[in-house]
């Protein structure tokens, strides 16, 4: 028995979206669906390019797009990006078309795994922290708002967090998690 309807992964950069989500996609055998490679696919051009030329705006209408389209595919695995539970239409269609779960993190482990990151056009400033601080602040609540299930990722190795969706979610899984 496969996955009954969409696993969406939702929380802010650096909690482990894509990693958790490709690592899950294995142990199911379930397609993975990146929404961001997913843009940066059918736009044919990459995050900074998009937010430089379209702005932040123009970005956030490519990604409601890429998920509306990703939500009419067969059930798969879902990583979403950090800003996509902003505009209400993504959260009414993410809540109510898969099984969503806000993978939590504090400012410094977000600090701690995109510090090397030059794709992540609103953290190229002088102070992430702050910036991220703001985020945070911003859509907690939202992230609380459309979820099923939070989890905690801080201070946890990605096969811990998978572990505990699967465990959750009951779904038929390949128990060797290699992640
Ligand atoms: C963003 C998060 C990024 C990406 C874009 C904007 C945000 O995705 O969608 O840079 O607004 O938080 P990740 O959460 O995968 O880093």
């Amino acid at each position: 028995m496969g996955l009954q309807q969409h696993l969406i992964l939702i929380g802010p950069m650096g909690a482990g979206k894509s990693t958790i989500g490709r690592c899950i996609s294995e142990s199911l055998k379930s397609e993975f669906i990146d929404l961001d490679k997913l843009i940066e696919e059918r736009a044919g051009a990459s995050i900074p390019w998009i937010f430089d030329i379209e702005g932040e705006e123009g970005f956030r209408e490519r990604e409601s797009q890429a998920l509306a389209h990703s939500l009419d595919l067969p059930s798969c695995i879902i990583a979403t990006g950090g800003g996509c539970i902003l505009r209400p239409e993504n959260r009414e269609a993410l809540s109510s078309r898969g099984f969503v779960v806000y993978l939590s993190a504090s400012i410094e482990q977000q600090l701690e795994r995109t510090s090397k990151d030059k794709n992540r056009p609103l953290l190229q400033s002088d102070d992430p922290a702050i910036v991220l601080a703001r985020l945070a602040k911003i859509r907690i609540p939202l992230y609380q708002m459309v979820c099923h299930l939070e989890i905690d990722t801080n201070a946890k190795p990605p096969r811990m967090v998978v572990e505990e969706i699967l465990q959750f979610i009951q779904v038929e899984h390949d128990e060797n998690i290699k992640c």
